[in-house]
């Protein structure tokens, strides 16, 4: 049953405000609502239809005297509700948060209840109109054993509390913003929480509070400093305060994705809550930063102002994530810093969003249908939505792009809208802007999917000294969508001379004054060209700067040319990218038979000087000396031979390992954090480039059976002070020295037996050693029993089958097909207790029509048989269906 964009109705009935009232018990929630309802005054005479899943309903009432109603499709149908252009209807039912392992809803987790109702989870909860654009005050009563679940939370504020006859208690709860209902949230469990009072410029309190399991306070520090940063941040850049008395954080096991924005009670995932030094690694450090201001962002992105309908999805995550993004990168300090975290992010999107664009699932920033919601929570709607966000910030200048918020909260604020609302405020603040005066065209972004190709071709006429650029688009077919449309392609460039020198950029006709080292060319038409005059030398292009667009460019250049990029770009996105560029263009000869898996010296002497450098940041070679992934070099190519990838790439690394052996041993000793722990850009930076250093080494050890580096990481391991430097030399021992491995797994094991964050990396790590005859994989199967593993919580299992089936290609696409086998067989299991959690597990094969035989075959066979189970959910049948689609 497909949803359409183009179908949206708005809403016959208005739901105005709610007064529900819990009775808490795991086997048998009893819930009472009573809905203040009106009608809209224009619409024809209708039954009302609510939506309910999986309830058990008991009573309904009508202005206080029963009605008849029906139930159809799972909704409740009153044919004839009162005429009054206002009623109330009292509603109750019940549910079993015990037994819902879908964790959508209201469920129990081993500290108590907890909620998620995004996106359509409330109607889990009790009967409703449970669409975004239906917003209600809501009045909250919980009632619960006191001393199983001492604290009881809800949205905004609490304004009752007390004890209740045979051991129960109650607190009440009142949030004063209408809200749609997937921002409803309540939690009974027993926690306890980290608290501070802060004082907002406009001389308000608040008081914030993250609450977590007894035992993990001291692990909430980073997540209440995060928060504080992100509340100063938002004040700050975009002048949006924090319009809560009181915010909470609620830490939980078990959660489907990061964490959810609920009105003034964010409930997150532990991984993004919880860290010490000694228990998180400087990625969870950042992880959490950078979910806790998004979810906080949200508070104006999305709640003050939220969507009309879930196809505008992007609306607040596209934004938020664009925000979450911005503050990281502020946060992070200078500018080589932030083009590290532009780096980062752009490497996210290549590795994830680029595939699902060319995949089965490729679906438009704002999708047209959908059949499970749930499945549209993708890179596309939040990486590249943020991506077109940033284009619009790029077109509009810093500034411009503050305005156009402001206006857009002055125009929508406490509204449900659409992605053309925010498109439009942006350009209405710009009048005349370069995305104001295109703004249709510029709006395909939302409307088409696929990745275009910018191809650019430049021509030099030493004689006058001019250089013409010729920027050609194209993008492929989608599902749905045989011809695309050109997009509107902001380039920004410069232009360099072959020693390195950054050229003056002035156009043909422009005044010499107008001249500039760097500037933003806006494609917009199949093909543009541009002539620069004046240039006293050859220039080597520079081209998509900090990667201004989510594009695929093609620029045609010589390995000489991005050697010079590589060496002098004044733009650090691009310097990384002409290192990426060179070792692409040789693991793909070499990945597909076109030339020997072999680094030539001028590749080589680059990573070298780049390694040896003497001002650039630790961060930044990290990410320069780390060879394409394998799942980028297969995006690459037309037909994939997953072992053949693995075989190449690995062959390069031990390359790198060998001939860089000097610097690899420099590179350890003069990066060691000799300074107390502090998860700060410039720390990680070193202990990442030191991590990655030992991993050389240790790799260039095993191969010449060097037994030191071994024994050095060995020590490392067993002295580290922090997790970052303790994982990383683990995984130096669990990729290159089998021996050492084992008692360093068994030790770390029994270290961290009590902690599940901890327990989730030593799972990951195992199921992402590289393969060496079938072994990771008959241990991926063998750790599917060990006693601390399960397919229930979330975490556990991405971190076992998520490590091994995305991130492991050569444990996973096994000749043999037995990956493919062990897949659909956890798909299904899965899907019988948590649809999302299978069908994201379902969307690994989506890039199966790729594979090379014997792979592509096995992979049909596998799909096949997952669509062939006769009770799968939508979620799961959505996403082998579109992966089986032109079959
Ligand atoms: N809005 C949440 C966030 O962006 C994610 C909620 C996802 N929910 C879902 N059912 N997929 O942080
Ligand atoms: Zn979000």
């Amino acid at each position: 049953h497909l949803v359409r964009r183009e179908d949206y109705l708005a809403p016959a009935y208005r739901i105005r405000s709610v007064d529900l009232c819990f009775d808490l018990e795991p086997a048998k929630t009893l819930v009472s609502s009573r809905l203040q309802i009106e009608r809209d005054p224009q619409a024809a005479p209708q039954p009302l239809r609510l939506h309910g899943e999986g309830l058990t309903l008991l009573r309904v009432l009508a202005n206080g005297e029963s009605v008849s109603f029906r139930h159809e499709d799972g909704s409740l149908v009153i044919d004839h509700p009162p005429e009054d252009a206002s009623f109330t209807l009292e509603i109750r039912n019940s549910c079993c948060p015990e037994k819902n392992t879908e964790l959508s809803g209201l469920y129990t987790s081993a500290s108590g209840f907890f909620t998620q109702c995004e996106a359509e989870g409330f109607r889990r909860i009790t009967y409703f109109l449970d669409r975004p654009d239906v917003m209600a005050v809501y009045t909250v009563t919980l009632r619960a054993d006191k001393a199983k679940y001492p604290v009881l939370l809800s949205n905004g504020n609490l304004v009752e509390q007390g004890e209740l006859s045979g051991g129960r208690h109650y607190a009440k709860w009142h949030d004063p913003f209408p809200k749609p209902s997937y921002l409803f949230a309540l939690v009974a469990a027993d926690l306890v929480a980290r608290e501070q009072r802060i004082r907002t410029r406009n001389g308000q309190e608040h008081l914030l509070q993250v609450f977590v399991r007894r035992g993990d306070l001291d692990k909430t520090e980073h997540a209440m400093n995060s928060l504080i940063a992100s509340i100063v941040w938002d004040e700050t850049r975009f002048k949006l305060p924090l319009d809560l008395e009181r915010f909470m954080i609620v830490a939980v096991e078990d959660f489907n994705m990061g964490a959810m924005e609920n009105k003034g009670l964010n409930i997150f995932n532990t991984k993004f809550v919880l860290a010490s030094p000694a228990t998180a690694t400087d990625v969870d450090f950042f992880g959490i930063e950078s979910v806790v201001a998004h979810e906080y962002f949200h508070n104006w992105t999305g709640n003050r102002v939220t969507c009309r309908d879930w196809f505008q999805l992007s609306l607040k995550e596209g934004l938020t994530v664009f925000r979450d993004q911005e503050f990281s990168m502020d946060m992070s300090g200078g500018a080589s810093a932030r083009a590290v975290r532009r780096i980062e992010d752009v490497r996210q999107l290549r590795a994830s969003q680029f595939p699902e664009d060319a995949g089965p699932m490729a679906h438009p920033v704002r999708p047209d249908s959908y059949v499970a919601i749930d499945n549209f929570y993708t890179a596309t709607v939040y990486e590249k939505g943020a991506e077109v966000v940033r284009m619009m910030h790029t077109l509009v200048g810093r500034e411009g792009f503050a305005n156009g918020m402001t206006l857009y909260f002055q125009r929508h604020d406490g509204q449900a809208v659409t992605c053309d609302d925010f498109a439009q405020a942006i350009a209405d603040a710009n009048p005349g802007s370069a995305l104001a005066v295109r703004l249709d065209t510029f709006k395909r972004w939302y409307a088409q999917a696929g990745t275009p190709t910018v191809t650019a071709r430049g021509h030099y006429d030493p004689e006058t000294g001019r250089y013409t650029l010729t920027l050609q688009q194209r993008c492929a077919p989608s599902p749905g969508q045989p011809v695309k449309q050109p997009f509107v392609i902001p380039v920004a460039m410069g232009l360099l001379s072959h020693d390195g020198t950054p050229l003056q950029l002035q156009l043909e006709g422009e005044d010499a004054s107008a001249a500039s080292a760097e500037r933003v060319l806006v494609l917009e038409e199949a093909e543009q060209s541009w002539t620069f005059v004046n240039l006293g030398a050859v220039p080597v292009p520079s081209l998509l700067r900090g990667f201004s667009a989510p594009v695929i460019l093609d620029d045609g250049l010589s390995d000489a040319e991005r050697l010079v990029l590589l060496a002098h770009d004044t733009d650090a996105f691009n310097r990384w990218e002409a290192g990426q560029r060179l070792a692409l263009s040789r693991l793909c000869a070499a990945a597909s038979g076109q030339a020997p898996a072999h680094l030539d010296d001028a590749f080589i002497e680059a990573m070298r000087a780049v390694l040896r450098h003497p001002t650039l940041d630790a961060s930044f070679k990290e990410l320069a000396l780390q060879l394409p992934s394998e799942g980028y070099v297969a995006e690459q190519l037309a037909v994939v031979d997953p072992q053949r990838i693995h075989a190449v790439r690995e062959s390069m690394r031990a390359q790198l390992a060998q001939h860089l052996h000097a610097d690899w041993m420099w590179a350890w000793e003069h990066h060691q954090v000799r300074e107390g722990y502090q998860p700060t850009v410039a720390q990680a930076g070193r202990r990442a480039l030191a991590n990655l250093a030992l991993a050389m080494l240790c790799l260039h050890a095993q191969r010449s059976a060097d037994p030191v580096w071994p024994g050095r990481a060995y020590q490392r391991f067993k002295d580290a002070g922090n997790m970052t430097e303790r994982l990383g030399a683990l995984s130096a021992l669990v990729e290159s020295h089998a021996e050492l491995a084992e008692p360093a797994l068994a030790r770390f094991h029994e270290l961290f037996q009590g902690d599940a964050l901890v327990l989730d990396k030593w799972f990951a790590l195992q199921a992402r050693a590289p393969e060496h005859e079938g072994r990771v994989f008959a241990r991926v199967k063998a750790l599917l029993k060990h006693p601390d593993f399960s397919l229930r919580n979330p975490n556990r299992a991405r971190s076992l089958l998520f490590s091994l089936t995305m991130f492991n290609p050569a444990a996973f696409h096994r000749p043999d097909a037995a990956g493919y086998v062990f897949w659909a067989d956890r798909v299904m299991e899965i899907d019988a207790m948590n649809p999302q959690l299978a069908a994201r597990l379902a969307r690994v094969m989506d890039r199966w029509r790729k594979l090379a035989e014997p792979y592509r075959e096995a992979a049909r066979a596998a799909i096949q048989r997952v669509a062939a189970k006769p009770d799968l959910s939508n979620d799961v049948r959505e996403i082998v269906m579109r992966a089986l689609a032109d079959d």
